[in-house]
């Protein structure tokens, strides 16, 4: 069996798979241009792949021998699910491990913009710092302010979790109830218009789909209250981008910290980053060695279990594996 990697693998991994499959990598530390994932793909039984790796139907069309897409992320939007789903090909992902590492980013997100921290940081280097100023950098309160969670999955809950420490009053919004965790974690259920008028800080943890594709957008925006913070950790597409720019720089939102753009890796011209109260990170909300090699490691078991029949730790399709 013949299995294309778009990327090598940090840890074990790569050898593991290597030892058990033959193994055709991706050698470079970019994505794999159009050609060269066709090229892949034609004599591959397995796939395993990032992010930043457009699996369309077009390209599944082009791989006669696929059998088992395995993505090396918690979201895999940049599968066309239903497209592999009717050419009966398993896609699986890596959730869980991350979840504790991406919710540290995200708590990190909301000390760093209500804090300052990146501002401040460049200030002390800047050599203009004169004294102990009492209004220098002054920022906002997270103890005892109140969170708002989009989506409370996963890494939503591990974010709950973190924000009691802080004595937050924590809201959640998502498309069901979840009565025992919303007890377990302190929470309270309320609609999205709800907990963007009531959050000072709004953390996104849906998954990007159809319905949450644009879900923050102007009129979203302007039900947060002016010294709110967004912050979001999911997935660019999830936000308005131009909308959220508008209301930085108009002041009709205090800040945001982003680690996921619409479109990465994000211009370095981009109108957000251009503003200071937008604190920006390159994606990295999975980005700890021992989270990485623990992603790789499952998106290995999931490509070897896939391949030999058996069921993966996590399918995304599990129908495609039958009775
Ligand atoms: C994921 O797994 O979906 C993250 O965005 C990568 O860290």
């Amino acid at each position: 069996m013949r299995v294309y990697l778009t990327r090598r693998l940090p840890g074990e991994s790569q050898r593991r798979l290597e030892q058990a499959l033959s193994v055709d990598t991706w050698p470079e530390p970019v994505p794999p241009p159009r050609e060269e994932l066709l090229r892949g793909l034609a004599e591959a039984d397995g796939m395993l792949c990032l992010l930043t790796d457009q699996v369309d139907a077009l390209l599944l069309e082009m791989a006669p021998r696929l059998r088992v897409i395995s993505v090396m992320a918690v979201g895999y939007n940049n599968v066309d699910v239903p497209a592999a789903t009717r050419r009966g090909i398993l896609v699986t992902h890596t959730p869980g491990v991350l979840t504790e590492t991406t919710a540290d980013l995200a708590f990190a997100l909301i000390l760093a913009i209500s804090r300052r921290i990146v501002e401040g940081d460049r200030f002390t280097r800047s050599g203009n710092w004169q004294t102990w100023d009492p209004s220098l950098l002054l920022g906002r309160d997270v103890h005892g302010a109140v969170l708002g969670l989009a989506g409370f999955g996963r890494i939503a809950q591990a974010v709950a979790r973190r924000a009691r420490g802080f004595d937050m009053t924590i809201l959640y919004h998502d498309t069901r109830r979840l009565p025992v965790e919303e007890v377990s974690l302190g929470t309270e259920f309320v609609s999205l218009p709800e907990l963007l008028s009531r959050s000072d800080f709004v953390s996104l943890h849906v998954p990007l789909t159809p319905a949450t594709r644009g879900m923050i957008g102007e009129a979203e925006l302007a039900l947060m209250r002016p010294d709110a913070f967004l912050i979001n950790t999911a997935r660019g597409e999830v936000v308005d981008e131009a909308a959220l720019y508008r209301a930085l720089a108009s002041g009709r939102l205090a800040g945001a910290g982003l680690d996921v753009y619409a479109r990465e890796p994000v211009d370095a011209a981009h109108p957000l980053l251009t503003l200071d109260n937008v604190v920006a990170l390159p994606h990295v909300g999975s980005a700890t060695r021992a989270t990485r090699v623990r992603m790789a490691d499952l998106a290995v078991d999931n490509l070897l279990a896939g391949l030999s029949g058996t069921r993966p730790p996590h399918p995304v399709n599990p129908e495609v594996l039958g009775g």
